[in-house]
């Protein structure tokens, strides 16, 4: 993310990519969005398929992300004829200001980060708050792939096949109070493990925070993600959970995730407090709305060279716009950017 240095916007003009969400052969026979987010969908394709990520480094997943594994429903939703980006380039080319703000640091430094054993805690608004083992808290939950566009606001994508879980089934289970209007997502604070947070030239007032309105957590679409190409998280893009919304800038989609809370008013942001005039609350993508220092009519999607770069529109919602846009009916997103 950038907050003082300006980026070059060398976007041209692009190819028109498809705009809808599409649902995988599988997934289309017999499934609406919401039948396969509330996991209605028994039958569909089971189990591991790990010819397709060739390209994945393996992990060292813990035993519950294996067996769970084992049921996963593969491609519940992917997206038409736009290619999966390299694992390489998605695990290599990250934001995670906890390990540096070099795109290279996370990987480089990552590698600190004790992911297990992980506890998380959900409190606030809820009749049903709790500490939870990770294992323990993932374990009612179906595991499906999720292939998504991944749009940052700094105007590159990718699109990433994430392996995680309905955040509205979470929702229905820690039941949120009448009072619950927002959720507030923070990240872990180890300065021990995360250089970044010992740094003295962070701008950031840790922990990482970020959060939703209760009725955006509830869409189907967003998730909290355990892995990533077939895999577990690797340590660089989150791990061991992460909130993914494809349909806001990435910056919202917070890593490594130590406590949900429900609470009755909006929670200050990271980086909406840093600079409010260049990143909301909201951060839907938007193609009409610009960042007050470049273009987000277009973006580069990952890998981009830089004698060919691979340049394309950017869609209204990150092309989900049928899924969310009634979420903002009324809204004035100029304003609420
Ligand atoms: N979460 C935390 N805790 N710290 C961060 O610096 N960066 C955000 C988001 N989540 C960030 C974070 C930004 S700006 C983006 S674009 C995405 O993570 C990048 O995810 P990726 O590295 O997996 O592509």
């Amino acid at each position: 993310m950038l907050i003082k240095i300006a980026r070059p916007s060398d976007c041209q003009a692009s190819e028109i990519t498809p705009e809808s969400l599409y649902l995988s052969r599988r997934a289309v026979l017999g499934a609406s969005l919401a039948g396969i987010a509330a996991g209605a969908l028994p039958g569909m394709a089971l189990g591991a398929e790990p010819s397709r990520y060739a390209d994945a480094a393996p992990g060292a997943a813990p035993g519950w992300f294996t067996d769970k594994l084992g049921t996963a429903r593969w491609q519940a939703i992917t997206v038409k004829d736009e290619p999966i980006t390299p694992f390489k380039d998605a695990t290599h080319y990250n934001n995670f200001y906890e390990f540096g703000t070099d795109k290279g640091d996370p990987a480089a430094n990552a590698g600190s980060l004790k992911t297990e054993p992980w506890s998380l805690v959900v409190d606030g608004e809820v009749a049903k708050p709790g500490r939870y083992a990770l294992e323990d808290f993932v374990k009612p939950y179906q595991l499906e792939e999720r292939i998504y566009r991944l749009r940052c606001v700094e105007a590159w994508s990718m699109v990433i096949p994430w392996l995680g879980f309905s955040l509205a089934e979470v929702l229905k289970q820690v039941e949120p109070t009448s009072k619950a209007r927002y959720l507030r997502f923070e990240t872990l604070q180890d300065p021990k493990s995360m250089p970044g947070q010992r740094s003295s030239f962070a701008l950031i007032d840790w922990p990482y925070v970020e959060g939703l309105r209760l009725d955006e957590a509830m869409n189907p679409l967003a998730i909290l993600a355990v892995g990533m190409y077939g895999r577990e998280l690797p340590n660089q893009n989150g791990a061991p959970l992460r909130l993914i919304v494809p349909w806001k800038y990435g910056f919202k989609s917070i890593k490594s995730i130590v406590r949900i809370s429900l609470v009755a008013e909006r929670p200050t942001t990271t980086w909406e407090s840093l600079a409010p005039t260049e990143y909301g609350f909201y951060a839907n993508v938007n193609p009409t709305v610009d960042h007050p220092r470049w273009t987000q009519a277009r973006e580069r999607r990952l890998p981009s060279g830089l004698f060919s770069p691979n340049v394309r529109d950017t869609l209204m919602f990150n092309g989900y716009a049928d899924e969310v846009a009634s979420l903002y009916s009324g809204l004035d997103l100029r304003k609420n950017y």
